[in-house]
């Protein structure tokens, strides 16, 4: 029998080899490479005090291979919750240290229990991601681990909010958990994440490509677009995850919290009223007004790298979190394309699971023309924005600052597909598409050069106005750009209540 001492002693020293996972020279391999570790990760991401771990003790049950002789406290996982704000937050972190922070049938049953928890207490789950992927010594159970993570990933969407951090080389299954998360964080130089790595696409497709080309984080956040976030350190995306928390709530049950205003909510801004040049040709920037606009000036951008025509992020408004999409006339002249459109639609989608209500601002020449586009299957990725939003039943306000062309007038959170409240500007235009195209193609052929010009300007007089949408009740008024905060705020007030549901299904069918 153990004296008290003894055992004592005996608890300590498992706590202390767990803590010390793969050893203090793994360890300072990872700090070498500019990374924390998985524990260091978690005191970064968790108010201070405040982290409590599940399963610290749990080991491998593998013994081929030599793995009986090779055992870690913890495996390589650790896992449990704290709060981030005060608020409850489960999180998982991989251990790189031990057997390269990889996915056992032990430590997938450790996510397994802290997911089962997150979905009970409705708290949200965030996961520290750093492992080369499924335990080749452990075979089918490794498999059978993430695919029990994927199958609950899949019932908590849309329920908890779930978020990724990359932080390390993540292959195979490291990246498949992450892909059906929210969100998606990387850091520069130090994460990547690829289904198969350099050496496998060599010998299969004979490409020489290097990791960070491959799957490095600006390759997701700019090419891809599988990355919403791409930052400098760990650190840095520790606070930026604590950040993107502070605008959501801990479950779909909830509404986002809201933070004392401590900004003007009456205030009128002059310089939006000369920000959009007259000349419908010349670009601007749309996150001028958005900055402008929105409380203290802070804007969260969500996917600020990729398909910079479409803007999306959140916001607060009167202390209230909003989600923002906008085109942005500064890049493609805010042209809808394939990238956009999903970008925009998946952004919507999350607001809407999570009572978020959504703010539009609209300048958008149309849908990108193009053989590129038409092959890329633009009918069905525009398609999904237009289903996105006729399906959320948040609160949709819509600013129309200059154009509003053809099908993207529809899509962009229109009166018809239950925009709440329809804004636009005094030079805003609101037709089936610009004067110049529209006189091409009614008069083909038909007209001298000065009856076309003649034709082009009362075209541009009669349709590029928002006064016929105003006529017909499709723009509920018509605002000057300087009172743009005071009427959203005004707009947020007369929605807070909405109660709209969807009619009852089992899913839609959203085209994929
Ligand atoms: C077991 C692994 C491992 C793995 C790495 N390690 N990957 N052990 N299974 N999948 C171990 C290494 O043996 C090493 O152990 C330690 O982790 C660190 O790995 P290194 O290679 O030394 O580190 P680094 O040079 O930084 O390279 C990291 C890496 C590379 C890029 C992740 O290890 C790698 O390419 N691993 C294989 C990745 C992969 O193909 N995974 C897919 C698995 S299939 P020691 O003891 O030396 O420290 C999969 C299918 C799931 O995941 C499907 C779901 C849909």
């Amino acid at each position: 029998m153990l004296s008290l001492d003894e055992s004592y002693k005996l608890f300590e020293d498992k706590k202390h080899q767990a803590d010390l996972g793969g050893g203090a020279e793994k360890i300072a391999k990872i700090h070498k490479s500019g990374r924390l570790t998985a524990r260091e990760r978690i005191l970064g991401l968790l108010d201070p005090n405040t982290f409590v771990e599940t399963d610290k003790l749990v080991m491998h049950r593998c013994h081929d291979f030599g793995m009986n002789k090779n055992k870690i406290p913890g495996d390589g996982m650790v896992t449990g919750y704290g709060k981030i704000d005060g608020r409850l937050i489960f999180v998982f972190a991989q251990d790189f240290t031990v057997f390269g922070g990889t996915m056992s049938r032990a430590n997938a049953d450790k996510v397994v229990k802290i997911m089962d928890m997150a979905m009970q207490m409705g708290a949200p789950l965030i996961g520290l991601n750093d492992s080369g992927g499924a335990r080749i010594q452990e075979g089918v159970e490794s498999l059978a681990g993430y695919a029990d993570i994927f199958y609950r990933n899949v019932r908590a969407s849309g329920v908890i909010p779930q978020i990724s951090a990359i932080l390390g080389p993540c292959a195979g299954g490291a990246v498949y958990s992450p892909a059906m998360t929210d969100f998606i964080f990387m850091v520069k130089d130090s994460s990547y994440m690829f289904v198969t790595g350099p050496e496998v696409i060599k010998t299969v497709t004979h490409e020489e490509v290097t990791m960070d080309e491959l799957g490095g984080a600006m390759t997701h956040n700019s090419k891809s677009g599988v990355a919403h976030f791409a930052a400098e350190d760990d650190e840095q995306v520790l606070l930026m995850v604590r950040e993107l928390m502070s605008f959501l709530p801990a479950n779909n049950m909830e509404d986002p919290p809201t933070k004392p205003c401590t900004d003007d909510v009456m205030r009128q801004d002059e310089k939006l009223q000369s920000l959009i040049p007259a000349d419908p040709n010349k670009p601007y920037d749309m996150k001028e007004i958005i900055t402008t606009v929105v409380d203290n000036h802070n804007f969260f951008e969500v996917q600020p790298h990729y398909a910079q025509n479409i803007i999306i992020g959140f916001a607060r408004l009167s202390g209230k979190p909003v989600g923002i999409v906008a085109n942005q006339p500064a890049f493609l002249a805010g042209v809808l394309d394939i990238n956009s459109s999903v970008k925009a639609a998946r952004f919507v989608r999350f607001c809407d699971c999570f009572n978020i209500p959504l703010i539009t601002f609209v300048d958008v020449p149309g849908f990108l023309p193009g053989t590129n586009q038409e092959f890329g299957g633009i009918i069905k990725h525009g398609a999904k924005l237009l289903y996105a939003y006729s399906e959320a039943t948040v609160p949709k306000i819509t600013v129309i600052t200059r154009k509003a062309y053809g099908g993207a007038y529809d899509v962009m959170s229109s009166k018809h597909i239950g925009g709440d409240v329809n804004y636009a500007y005094p030079i805003a235009e609101i037709a089936v598409m610009g004067p110049e195209g529209a006189v091409n193609i009614i008069h083909k052929g038909k007209l001298t050069e000065e009856e076309r010009a003649e034709a082009v300007d009362s075209y541009r007089k009669t349709f590029a106005s928002p006064y016929k949408a105003a006529e017909l009740g499709y723009i509920d008024e018509i605002i000057y750009p300087k009172e743009t905060r005071t009427k959203l705020i005004q707009a947020l007030d007369l929605t807070q209540h909405k109660s709209k549901t969807n009619p009852p299904k089992k899913h839609g069918n959203i085209p994929l």
